[in-house]
């Protein structure tokens, strides 16, 4: 084995270790302290009808409009969240300690998401059984600029640095699976997300850490950044749990406030209420 595909496959393992971690320590979400929603239907939203043939259209558009509206401010998400692009994301922090392997520690702070205000949202299915969506979704770049501080060893390799990092998507397509259970609020039916998953796929991803090692190597910190981009595929596949749940975590958070804020009836103007769709039994079982 060369020494550059054993320092290859050292980075991989790297990597996936790092994944573990941060799957462990997965963000909690912020609960959604809304007592105020909209009674009246916000103009920038087009009126759909699910039981009407061209739903999926209507409402491919209807979702774009609020993704445009997002970008530009809906005062009651900005004062939750602040701007949705750029976008501040919470702090992540992942740890591991006393691994045969490797024993590191990591944060990521300061970081700012960019370019969710260039979603393309290119389907929004909506079930009439369950009303849960499928969403397809394009993101032409997002990049993720932030801090780091990394402290530890692997196998014999210290991965101890500080400094910049920022990991670039191109021609991102999401897949968004999201189910949703309804319920009532001052008359009008809301959609509560349950669960959202995305399946991404996209063709390329660019990385780049400062300051690796602390400095000390500059050229296996060049040669490690040069790695991580030519292999981007593995590299990506790698981090992949950790870009899905952090883009899972983003999207699920922004939208349950804008669904707590926003009745469904302004989305699917002939939606059924609870009642209608789980029968009397489950809505008052369920108590909202
Ligand atoms: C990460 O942050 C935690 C708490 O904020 C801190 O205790 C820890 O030392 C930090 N780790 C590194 C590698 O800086
Ligand atoms: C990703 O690509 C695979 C293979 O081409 C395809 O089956 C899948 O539907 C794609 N997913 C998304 C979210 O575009
Ligand atoms: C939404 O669903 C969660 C469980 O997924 C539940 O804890 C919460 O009370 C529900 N909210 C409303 C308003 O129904």
């Amino acid at each position: 084995m060369s020494s550059n595909s054993s320092l290859k496959l050292q980075l991989l393992n790297i990597c996936k270790l790092l994944i573990t971690i941060i799957i462990l320590n997965e963000i909690t979400l912020v609960t959604v302290s809304g007592v105020e929603y909209y009674t009246e239907k916000p103009s920038f939203l087009p009126s759909c009808r699910i039981y009407e043939p061209g739903f999926t259209k209507c409402s491919t558009n209807s979702i774009q409009k609020l993704i445009n509206q997002l970008s530009i401010g809906i005062p009651e998400v900005l004062e939750s969240f602040g701007n949705f692009d750029p976008m501040r994301v919470r702090n992540i922090v992942f740890k591991q300690d006393n691994n045969e392997v490797a024993t590191i520690r990591a944060n990521l702070t300061e970081l700012v998401v960019k370019g969710y205000s260039k979603t393309e949202i290119k389907e929004s299915r909506v079930s009439k059984k369950d009303f849960s969506w499928q969403t397809k979704l394009f993101l032409p770049k997002m990049r993720l600029d932030g801090k780091y501080k990394m402290n530890g060893r692997i196998l014999l390799i210290p991965l101890s640095g500080s400094g910049n990092i920022f990991i670039e998507i191109e021609n991102m397509d999401i897949l968004m699976l999201t189910k949703t259970r309804l319920y009532e609020k001052g008359g009008f039916t809301f959609y509560n997300l349950t669960s959202l998953r995305v399946h991404l796929n996209m063709t390329r991803v660019r990385t780049q850490l400062d300051n690796l090692f602390n400095g000390r190597s500059k050229e296996v910190e060049r040669s490690t950044n040069q790695f991580f981009n030519d292999n981007w595929r593995d590299f990506y596949e790698a981090l992949r749990p950790l870009i899905v749940e952090t883009v899972e975590s983003i999207l699920l958070e922004w939208l349950s406030k804008v669904f707590h804020l926003i009745p469904a009836n302004f989305f699917v103007e002939d939606i059924p209420t609870p009642q209608q769709l789980y029968g009397p039994k489950a809505t008052t079982s369920n108590g909202s």
